[in-house]
């Protein structure tokens, strides 16, 4: 250390020759390297404390620092419960009860992925390989065509667009998300189920005739191929495909209607909304079954496809006309449908894991269920 006094003009002496001058010098060199010492103590025990504990920083290994700093940040994926008071600030929809918000189920927030799109559009043609090669062997016995030229052409016909937005701190999006169980019979809930802003249906899902148990309004329906049907205006028909030819009969059902048959009869034209078409992408068919189901059964069935979609694009997910009946039947509200067990020798499906994926997100408050009778 330089002592600063011997920068300074030098002052006149007041007598004390150069003995007195020796001793000054010194005492202030001592001053000073001890203000050094102090400073470079108080830093050290501060960067300590800051570091989560004195005695211990210098024995962390290099990058330690680093990675205990990202930990602390607090992410999306849950990495740590929220306090109440974090959780109102984080809260990501105008709801009581936002599907979004993070914080409220680790097993939730570990799995819920708010960044891939529910809907296949011009944006995400390209699928990973991992989603392709899972995606054709679900039907295999079918060759695929291009994805490129099918789609190409495909949002020729269709706009190729999401219609969904993100999350809004303004908006409550209720979604009603029906499945076909006989337990809607006599359940009463139509008035409740057309009081949401999005209905959702799957498949055959009548409501002429069954309007006080399962409601009249629709906004989306979930069909694939061969469960097709016409719809009413204003209805977005979700397509779920499984297959390179399910495109090429989207595609051929609203213009040309050479497609007739797949592995069982299709409809030659379809009536719907054009312009409200939709494609399921497979990219969030198989995020539903490594996240969510977990590969039990060969692939989820529809209405837990549909279950995820509406967590993804609503704000609050209120679940209607789904559960067996009391042998393990998937029996319907329409009808007396003999077979509706199936799935349980094929394997297809694994309605018991369903059930309790559909329980346990009811647990952690994303969905409420009505259980029907
Ligand atoms: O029978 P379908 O596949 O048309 O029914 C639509 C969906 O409703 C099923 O994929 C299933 O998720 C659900 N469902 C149910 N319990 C039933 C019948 C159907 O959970 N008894």
């Amino acid at each position: 250390p330089i002592d600063s006094d011997s920068l300074s003009p030098r002052a006149p002496e007041r007598g004390g020759g150069a003995r007195g001058c020796r001793a000054r010098c010194s005492r202030r060199v001592c001053v000073l390297l001890g203000s050094l010492a102090l400073v470079f103590l108080t830093s050290l025990f501060f960067s300590a404390s800051l570091r989560g504990g004195v005695g211990f920083s210098y024995l962390e290994p290099p990058g330690w620092e680093e990675s205990r700093r990202v930990k602390l940040v607090p992410s999306y994926a849950g990495a740590h419960r929220l306090s109440p008071a974090e959780a109102s600030r984080a809260k990501t929809c105008g709801c009581p009860r936002c599907v979004g918000d993070p914080g409220v189920s680790d097993w939730f927030d570990e799995n819920y992925d708010p960044d891939i799109s529910p809907v296949w559009t011009r944006d995400n043609v390209q699928l990973a390989s991992d989603v392709y090669y899972w995606w054709v062997m679900l039907q295999p016995q079918f060759k695929p065509h291009s994805l490129q030229q099918v789609l190409l052409r495909l949002f020729q016909v269709i706009p190729g667009r999401s219609p969904y937005g993100s999350w809004d701190p303004g908006r409550c999006l209720r979604c009603a998300v029906v499945g076909n169980s006989g337990n809607l019979r006599g359940a009463g809930y139509g008035a409740t189920i057309d009081g949401h802003n999005y209905v959702m249906r799957i498949n055959l899902a009548p409501t002429v005739g069954y309007e006080e148990d399962a409601g009249s309004h629709t906004t989306h329906h979930f069909m694939y191929p061969e469960s097709a049907k016409n719809l009413a205006a204003n209805v977005s028909f979700v397509v779920v495909p499984f297959k390179t030819l399910d495109l090429v009969w989207i595609t051929s059902a609203l213009s040309t209607g050479q497609i007739r048959f797949t592995y069982a009869p299709v409809k030659q034209f379809l009536r719907v909304d054009k312009d409200k078409v939709q494609i399921f992408n497979p990219a969030f068919f198989k995020y539903i079954h490594d996240r969510w189901t977990r590969h039990h059964g060969r692939y989820p069935s529809t209405g837990m496809l549909v279950l995820f979609f509406a967590l993804h694009v609503c704000d609050e997910v209120n679940v209607f006309g789904f559960g067996a009946d009391s042998r393990g039947n998937w029996h319907h509200y329409w009808e007396q449908n003999r077979y509706s067990g199936e799935f349980r020798k094929t394997g297809v499906h694994d309605a018991d894991y369903e059930a309790q994926i559909i329980q346990r997100l009811a647990k952690a408050g994303k969905i409420t269920v009505f259980p029907g009778k």
